[in-house]
């Protein structure tokens, strides 16, 4: 286990250079399983759970070779359809080879993933839609075990609530079933965009991509694909909350700003300078302090919940009181009793969050509870007086390629060092 020493006080400046989307990335790979044959994928993270998922590749048979961005995905023919626990508790996304499983094989036994540090995280709307589409779904001992022996058959589907894991496994298993399946009220994130666009790359017909209703046209094969990845928006929206925060002069290379339009307008709602540049990216200037910003999150193009910690460390320094609403996890707050230890004044009443902006935060030790919650405890040492101590790394290094590396190259003083009080958990 290790951990981070950050030493406040530097103003982040210069450029960094924003690689594929984890969110993105995992799923893609997932759907290379589709089809027989060699895929490629490029601007792939380098991060762990990317390592991850081509393990659990490997598990079904692929073989999964990764130089730096690029990873190159042999299918076979004949897959397994097991994704043992071992592998899917250590990540959550591994949920999303159950949709190509059964497209493809017919049959799936997939292992619960469980909840997790942000909330108990369903599986019901995945469950509903791959029954929908045909096949029997059972959790048997800790599995979601699916089976289709006849092949999918195309059907209406409408989610209670857009949920981006369930619109991506019902999306992969209607394109390889039989006849039109309209897929209604499903997630319009970015990331779906990009599956959808790999898809039909491979010879899926789908309609409507970045809209709330999917019409899909099943076919018969797939073919394999080479697609370049989605750039991260969430670890740009990090970068532009570092520029706030630190007051600094940050140019974020490879973003789409249009992917982070709502939070560009509350960052400059907050006093920055934002400015979109013609070569792609965007530049987030600021000086003096933050003026708090109210964010309610919600599914795309709602604020996003995974930049909600790092707004609620920005809010913690802000001048003046700022509500947080959080609509997507019921626990996503749990990591503010961290941010308490640097001295933030946070008030939580079931999904609000009421934060009242301090001069100053200090330095102490705190624990990263997932990806994002590690994030915002970084932002915040990155601003508190003295050294924070952020430790169980391991969820960071989970979503943020070289964060430390990055950091590092814009001024901060940030290190790695061996966790002497931690164990893997
Ligand atoms: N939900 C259900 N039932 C379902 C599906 C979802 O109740 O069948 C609930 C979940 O419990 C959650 C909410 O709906 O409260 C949203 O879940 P969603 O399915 O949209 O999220 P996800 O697919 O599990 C992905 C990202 C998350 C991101 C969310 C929302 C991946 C691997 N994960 O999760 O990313 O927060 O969408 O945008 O794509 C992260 O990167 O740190 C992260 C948590």
């Amino acid at each position: 286990m290790e951990r981070l020493r950050v030493t406040g006080g530097a103003s982040l400046r210069g450029s960094v250079h924003v690689a594929g989307a984890k969110n993105s990335s995992l799923k893609l790979m997932a759907a290379t399983l589709l089809s027989e044959g060699r895929s490629t994928l490029h601007d792939v993270p380098t991060i762990t759970d990317v390592d991850y998922m081509g393990e659990l590749l490997r598990r079904l048979g692929a073989d999964v070779v990764r130089t730096n961005g690029t990873v190159v995905i042999d299918v076979p023919d004949k897959i397994a359809h097991e994704a043992p626990y071992e592998l899917v508790r250590r990540l959550r996304a591994s949920i999303c080879v159950l949709g190509p499983l059964v497209a493809r094989c017919g049959a799936a036994d997939v292992a619960l993933p469980g909840g997790d540090a942000i909330g108990s995280r369903g599986l019901d709307m995945h469950i509903a839609g791959l029954e929908r589409l045909g096949a029997h779904v059972e959790v048997q001992h800790g599995y979601v075990v699916a089976r289709a022996p006849k092949g999918l058959r195309g059907a209406m589907i409408g989610l209670d609530f857009p949920s981006v894991g369930a619109t991506e496994n019902i999306l992969m298993a209607a394109v390889l079933a039989e006849g039109e399946t309209v897929l209604d009220n499903v997630a319009r994130e970015p990331e779906i965009v990009d599956i959808c666009q790999m898809l039909v790359d491979m010879g899926a017909k789908i309609e409507g991509a970045g809209t709330s209703t999917l019409h899909v046209q099943g076919v018969e094969r797939l073919k394999p694909s080479e697609h370049t990845t989605v750039p991260d928006r969430i670890v740009a929206g990090t970068w532009a909350v570092a520029a706030l925060m630190t007051r600094g002069d940050i140019t974020v290379a490879n973003a789409r700003h249009t992917h982070l339009e709502l939070v560009l307008e509350k960052l400059m709602a907050a006093g920055a300078v934002v400015e979109t540049l013609a070569e792609g990216g965007f530049r987030v200037a600021m000086s003096g302090r933050p003026r708090a910003i109210d964010v309610v999150t919600l599914p795309y193009p709602g604020f996003p919940t995974d930049l909600q910690p790092m707004v609620v460390a920005l809010n913690a320094l802000a001048d003046g009181t700022a509500m947080i609403t959080e609509n997507v996890y019921e626990a996503r707050f749990m990591f503010v009793n961290e941010l308490a230890r640097l001295g933030a004044d946070v008030r939580i009443d079931g999904h609000h969050a009421v934060v009242r902006g301090r001069e100053s935060l200090s330095g102490a030790p705190v624990v990263a509870t997932d990806i994002r919650a590690g994030a915002g405890l970084v932002l915040a040492g990155l601003v508190a007086e003295g050294e924070t101590l952020v430790s169980a790394v391991h969820h960071i290094d989970r979503g943020y390629p070289d964060f430390v590396g990055q950091l590092t190259q814009l001024g901060a003083d940030v290190s790695r060092e061996p966790d002497p009080d931690r164990f893997e958990d």
